[in-house]
């Protein structure tokens, strides 16, 4: 049976404590964070943990991240090295996640870890979110999307994705942000596992150069490359329909759906064109990527077709995203 689809608005005064009383009786919850919707459940809890692999359908071997209220509440439950401190106290609470040792006494699901003896954590920069997690310790929080699904960064796309399967949506508007928070493990040698909102420049300029092999995590090696973090599968953010990657305005079908960057005309027309940014920002670009490829798929198009977006700053994010979504689904194999 689907529940009936409760909302409210992260405006609400009630807001916080309403999650914070869910989420304290086991509920799963979705609550907007600065980069995407995130899908929460306590950390503490192998219930509640479990849930939240089976409203998103996820491999139990992908881990999930822990966000906490702040960075006490991170250290109590793994250990961080002298640099991931460092990282930590510049870009807290904001869109870094960093990957370290797990405590033995942490009290955090061994689900949420995958088994592992590393939890990748972070604080998050949104409110109600930290209020919420100050009121019922670390809580786990995955994109608030279908495993293997373009990611929500709307109450609405939360909804579509998993209405019938948490008690209750916060909707905090548009995500700021867009995409998700950058995975960096600092376990041994720093090394990027995800590029994310926190562009490889901004980490570098923290704890200096990260070595060719650590910054590997590149759009475009990322369907072929080994996995990196057990949760990189190839295929990933995917819409339904197809995706044709680095397609120039004058190569666009007409029949083709076309997710523009810059201001040129294609053979798309205008009702199946979204533009992600004409002035061509990568800031504006990364925070309306997943509701473009949202919004075209609905459309019920066979093909989007995207122009070339830069690697730089969070461009090397949507790259990321977009090579992942147009990678080889498992379904392919069949
Ligand atoms: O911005 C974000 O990070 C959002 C918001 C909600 O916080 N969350 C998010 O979670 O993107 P998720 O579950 O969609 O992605 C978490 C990523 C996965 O690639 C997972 O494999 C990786 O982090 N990860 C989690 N724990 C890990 C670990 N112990 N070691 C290596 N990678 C890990
Ligand atoms: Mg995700």
């Amino acid at each position: 049976m689907r529940q009936s689809l409760a909302m409210l608005s992260a405006d609400d005064p009630g807001a916080a404590a309403r999650a914070a009383a869910l989420l304290a009786g086991g509920d799963l919850v979705a609550m907007p964070t600065e980069t995407v919707y995130g899908l929460c459940a306590l950390a503490a809890s192998d219930a509640a943990v479990a849930k939240i692999f089976a409203a998103k359908g996820r491999p139990a071997r992908n881990p999930l991240i822990v966000h906490g209220a702040d960075v006490d509440a991170i250290r109590a439950i793994c250990v961080l090295s002298p640099l991931a401190e460092r990282l930590a106290q510049h870009f807290w609470p904001g869109p870094l996640t960093i990957v370290a040792r797990r405590r033995a006494d942490a009290a955090v699901s061994r689900l949420a870890s995958a088994g592992g003896d590393t939890l990748a954590v972070r604080v998050p920069a949104a409110q109600p979110f930290r209020d919420v997690a100050a009121r019922v310790g670390p809580i786990v929080a995955p994109s608030a999307n279908r495993s293997g699904r373009v990611s929500a960064t709307s109450a609405a796309a939360v909804a579509e994705e998993l209405g019938g399967r948490v008690a209750l949506i916060v909707d905090g508007g548009p995500s700021p942000i867009g995409v998700e928070s950058t995975v960096i493990a600092m376990v041994d040698t720093p090394r990027i596992l995800r590029p994310g909102a926190i562009a490889q420049a901004a980490i570098e300029a923290v704890i200096g150069p990260l070595t060719a092999a650590s910054a590997s995590a590149s759009a475009d090696t990322a369907a072929s490359a080994p996995l990196a973090s057990p949760g990189l599968l190839a295929s990933h953010y995917a819409p339904r329909a197809r995706l044709r990657l680095d397609v120039a305005a004058s190569d666009v079908r007409a029949d083709e759906g076309w997710l523009a960057f810059g201001n040129e005309a294609s053979a798309a027309p205008a009702a199946r064109t979204v533009r992600l940014s004409d002035a061509r920002d990568l800031d504006e670009a990364a925070r309306g990527l997943y509701a473009g490829l949202r919004t075209l798929d609905a459309m019920g198009v066979a093909v989007i077709a995207v122009s070339p977006i830069p690697g730089e700053g969070i461009g090397a994010a949507i790259r990321d995203r977009l090579a992942r979504a147009a990678a080889p689904r498992p379904e392919d194999d069949m």
